[in-house]
């Protein structure tokens, strides 16, 4: 019941934030989720051609804003995470099951190869991981998710590529998607909290 409220929110989320400009495409777009995993591919690349066809690109951006300065020093951390190591078991884009349509490949620093190495959980702080969303496998502008720990807390971001925040259109209206508190975020990862600190993508307890 709660997983499935949360896939919805994270849906409509991705449509925000990324390409999928609900409006004029939205049969499109809609028989596109009832395909398989390269049908849907397939007929978001097509909507996003026809959107960059028409020039409606307006429609196309999330709301964003100017990081905060706790933001802007985590997003300097993390300027070349192209080339931080990835996860074994998300080293690939895969079409992940929650975040739908989006193809994700997930990074981290050297203090999460330790957490690994040393199966440490909870993880320490100076931990960072990043989550690339696609809109494709190989989209070249995939917007960053962030998780940084300060503090002994997880410090959540959502980012342009550009290096500005999302604005939260669900959750918590009009608030940027930044800080120790973001339920946009906390909503989902919380099913991890306790077994996983947070975290899905690799188990720290193995
Ligand atoms: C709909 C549920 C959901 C929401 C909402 C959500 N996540 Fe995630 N997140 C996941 C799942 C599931 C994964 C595992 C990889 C996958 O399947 O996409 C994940 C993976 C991640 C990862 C890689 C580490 C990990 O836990 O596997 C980061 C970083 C991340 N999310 C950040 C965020 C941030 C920042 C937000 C808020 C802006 C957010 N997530 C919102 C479900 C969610």
């Amino acid at each position: 019941m709660k997983r499935s409220t949360c896939v919805m929110t994270w849906a409509i989320s991705a449509t925000l934030l990324a390409t999928m400009a609900a409006c004029s495409d939205a049969p499109a777009v809609a028989s596109a989720a009832g395909g398989d995993a390269a049908d849907g591919a397939a007929n978001q690349t097509d909507a996003k051609g026809a959107d960059a066809a028409t020039g409606d690109t307006a429609m196309m951006m999330p709301q964003t804003q100017a990081p905060s300065a706790a933001t802007a020093a985590i997003l300097a951390k993390i300027k070349d995470y192209h080339s931080w190591p990835k996860f074994a078991e998300n080293a690939t884009p895969k079409l992940s099951q929650s975040h739908m349509k989006m193809w994700v490949v997930t990074y981290h620093n050297d203090v999460v190869t330790q957490a690994i190495a040393n199966k440490t959980l909870p993880l320490p702080d100076g931990a960072i991981l990043v989550k690339d969303n696609g809109m494709s496998a190989d989209d070249p502008m995939p917007m960053p998710t962030i998780m940084a720990k300060q503090g002994g807390q997880w410090y959540w971001i959502e980012a342009t590529p550009d290096g500005k925040v999302v604005i939260d259109e669900m959750m918590d209206k009009g608030k940027p998607l930044e800080g120790h508190d973001v339920k946009m975020c906390t909503g989902c990862h919380a099913a991890q909290k306790d077994k996983n600190d947070w975290i899905f993508v690799h188990d720290f307890g193995k």
